[in-house]
């Protein structure tokens, strides 16, 4: 069979888009920060912009206990530019980390009381507009992304997609190792939960909801190393580019 190599994106290897979609703690911001790093393009975490929009209306009593948003409120400061998502680099990685109306906020928006929030601000469709317009201000010039939506909705035409799944008890496993790691307390069932409502809520919400893109390469990584990722995409990437990765 003949091998179809795309000459013209090889030569533009840092303005190529890379949308990585998938359920919860499959992996993929890791997985998209390594490709970022070993192709030299920027890496974009669209879930941590919904994660600080939730922070800033937990923050500003816009979310009740219940997960009722104060959408009128929300929409009223995000219109009002209230809402100030930047980056900044941390120097020690290299990374960028996400800052809300300039705090950084990378380690608060991945606590548990935003992850069972955030679910409920990303349905809201003028949140998910809001993030729209930041990601295409950020990404259009090459990136890696990685959300929901990326493939489907934010650049339906990225030069490469990757649709991400992995067994629920395992991924639950991986995000309370990682909250864990990080010094936080959090029990199996309380963040298995998590999980499985962020899968239902994510894949049924009328608007733009998690859905393999046609065009999509699917990895299901339960059993996988992120070495062995990597050498997955080696192979994608020659494949599709005739590039060395
Ligand atoms: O890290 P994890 O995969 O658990 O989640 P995340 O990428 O930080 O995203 C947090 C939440 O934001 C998801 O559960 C979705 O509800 C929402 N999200 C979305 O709706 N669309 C995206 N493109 C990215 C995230």
């Amino acid at each position: 069979m003949a091998k179809f190599v795309d000459t013209i994106k090889r030569s533009t290897m840092s303005n190529i888009i890379i949308a990585i979609d998938g359920f919860s703690s499959t992996g993929k911001s890791s997985f998209a920060k390594l490709i970022a790093a070993r192709l030299g393009i920027l890496y974009l975490d669209s879930g941590a912009m919904y994660r600080a929009v939730t922070l800033y209306a937990a923050d500003h009593g816009l979310i009740s206990p219940d997960h009722v948003v104060n959408e009128p409120a929300l929409k009223a400061d995000l219109d009002g530019g209230k809402v100030a998502i930047s980056f900044v680099r941390d120097e020690a990685t290299g990374r960028h980390e996400i800052c809300l109306n300039g705090t950084n906020v990378e380690k608060r928006i991945r606590q548990l009381d935003i992850s069972n929030n955030v679910s409920h601000i990303a349905v809201i469709p003028f949140v998910r507009n809001f993030v729209d317009d930041l990601l295409h201000r950020y990404g259009a010039d090459g990136c890696v992304m990685d959300g929901r939506d990326i493939g489907t909705a934010v650049f339906p035409n990225a030069d490469l997609k990757l649709y991400m799944t992995a067994d629920p008890a395992i991924r639950a496993q991986r995000r309370l190792d990682e909250m864990l790691l990080k010094g936080e307390t959090a029990d199996f069932e309380a963040v298995y939960k998590n999980v499985l409502e962020r899968d239902y809520i994510d894949s049924h919400r009328a608007m733009n909801p998690l859905r393999k893109a046609d065009d999509a390469i699917e990895l299901d990584n339960s059993h996988m190393t992120i070495d062995e990722q990597m050498v997955w995409l080696g192979k994608v990437l020659k494949e599709r580019f005739d590039i060395d990765f």
